[in-house]
């Protein structure tokens, strides 16, 4: 009995602070992530052109395949119809692994360490409306 309760203690001790606790990213380090994985099919400025992918200025808070009027046409069935509101949760997810998010989007991608993805949200709410 002594022994359970010991281990459940530890575990809270444990997994308390990561559940609790969203770690802030490093705008720095996420803006030059961006720049070697996303900028050959993303602009991000205010009233950048769209590349590949739409332009992502104001893409927190934005509702997937709605965004961006002049991407319309080129965006895919798929995310359109997703309803996402993107925010922390929903980045993390289509960033991790886009195709499991939101199964036949256009976009490819996983960015499989959560500090990279971290730090690329904390970049991606810099450019804000
Ligand atoms: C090979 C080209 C390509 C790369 C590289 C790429 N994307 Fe995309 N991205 C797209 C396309 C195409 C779409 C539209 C997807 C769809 O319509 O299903 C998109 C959509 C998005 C969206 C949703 C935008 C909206 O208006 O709803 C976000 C957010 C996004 N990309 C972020 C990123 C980030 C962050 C990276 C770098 C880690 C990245 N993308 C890398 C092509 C790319």
């Amino acid at each position: 009995m002594k022994h359970i309760i010991a281990t459940a203690v530890l575990t809270l001790a444990l997994t308390g602070g990561a559940v609790t606790a969203h770690a802030e990213g490093d705008v720095k380090a996420g803006a030059k992530f961006f720049k070697s994985r996303c900028t050959a099919c993303h602009t991000i400025d205010e009233g950048g052109k769209n590349k590949v992918g739409p332009n992502l200025f104001g893409v927190f808070g934005g509702t997937a395949g709605k965004r961006v009027a002049s991407f319309e046409k080129r965006y895919s069935k798929a995310l359109k119809k997703s309803g996402i509101v993107w925010n922390e949760e929903t980045l993390n997810s289509f960033l991790t692994n886009s195709k499991a998010a939101v199964p036949k989007t256009k976009m490819a991608i996983k960015v499989k360490k959560e500090k990279d993805r971290e730090n690329l949200i904390a970049y991606l709410k810099t450019a804000v409306k």
